[in-house]
């Protein structure tokens, strides 16, 4: 199955469960991680954590060193990476606290690095990313789920915008124009570079606010964090549940 990497973001500094036994830190060629990585014991069974955003949160979607992030939790050992996010719901189907597992990405963020080909030595690489998402991991994740007791919706277009601001309302009008029914800022370049590195990777994405426009009034953080409460404490059971079935502890 290969070792399994989480990658936390907004909510999860820490990882609930995890014991930690040794914290790395790892030079890239891409620069530096967002922070040392994290090997430890989740349900007894190896896994690797890196909080995406940084110690104490400091680092803003759109400053997040994705490359060196992936680079590292590639040469740390991890064959599986699953991307935690916390998004705002656009569609019916995706209001607040409702678990999803993306099955498809439109990425509308710019000037970050896309790429691991990035080089004039080398020839030009192009991944195939049809389907953004690893099929077996996203099995895995959602029968976790299930063990868990948590319902998760099973197919959801994940819209990654630029951030760090919310969207307008008419920005998100048009992303669900283009069949949005999420939108977070931190699912790419991420999962691309996952894709070029030959890893596994997942997202398991929660709704912490209704997307702008589609809710009463303004967005407020109070609203944010009061569901990203919720939606950490539920994830407990199924990260726990996903690593205890990636086989021999
Ligand atoms: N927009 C973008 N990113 C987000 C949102 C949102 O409404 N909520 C959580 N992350």
């Amino acid at each position: 199955m290969g070792l399994l990497a989480i990658i936390g973001g907004s909510g999860f500094q820490r990882l609930p469960g995890l014991q930690v036994v040794e914290v790395k830190p790892l030079d890239t060629p891409f620069g530096a991680i967002s922070v040392p990585l994290v090997y430890g014991r989740l349900a007894g069974h190896w896994v690797l954590f890196l909080p995406r955003h940084g110690e104490g949160h400091r680092l803003p979607p759109h400053r997040i060193n994705y490359r060196a992030n992936l680079w590292a939790l590639h040469v740390g050992g991890a064959q599986r990476v699953l991307g935690l996010a916390a998004v705002g719901g656009i569609t019916a189907r995706f209001g607040p606290r409702v678990f999803a597992v993306p099955d498809q990405v439109i990425d509308y963020t710019h000037g970050r690095d896309q790429s691991f080909h990035d080089d004039d030595a080398v020839a030009v690489t192009h991944v195939d990313f049809t389907d953004p998402y690893c099929p077996e991991l996203r099995m895995d994740l959602l029968h976790a789920c299930a063990v868990a007791g948590v319902a998760a919706i099973d197919d959801a277009t994940y819209g990654v915008t630029q951030g760090p601001r919310l969207e307008t309302a008419a920005e998100i009008t048009r992303m669900e124009r283009d069949g949005c029914d999420l939108v977070g800022m931190t699912g790419m370049p991420e999962a691309a570079l996952a894709r070029e590195l030959g890893l596994c990777y997942a997202s398991l994405a929660f709704v912490v606010n209704w997307a702008a426009g589609k809710g009463e009034g303004a967005i407020t953080m109070t609203e944010i964090e009061g569901h990203l409460g919720f939606c950490a404490e539920r994830s407990g059971p199924i990260l726990a549940a996903l690593a205890a079935g990636s086989g021999a502890p």
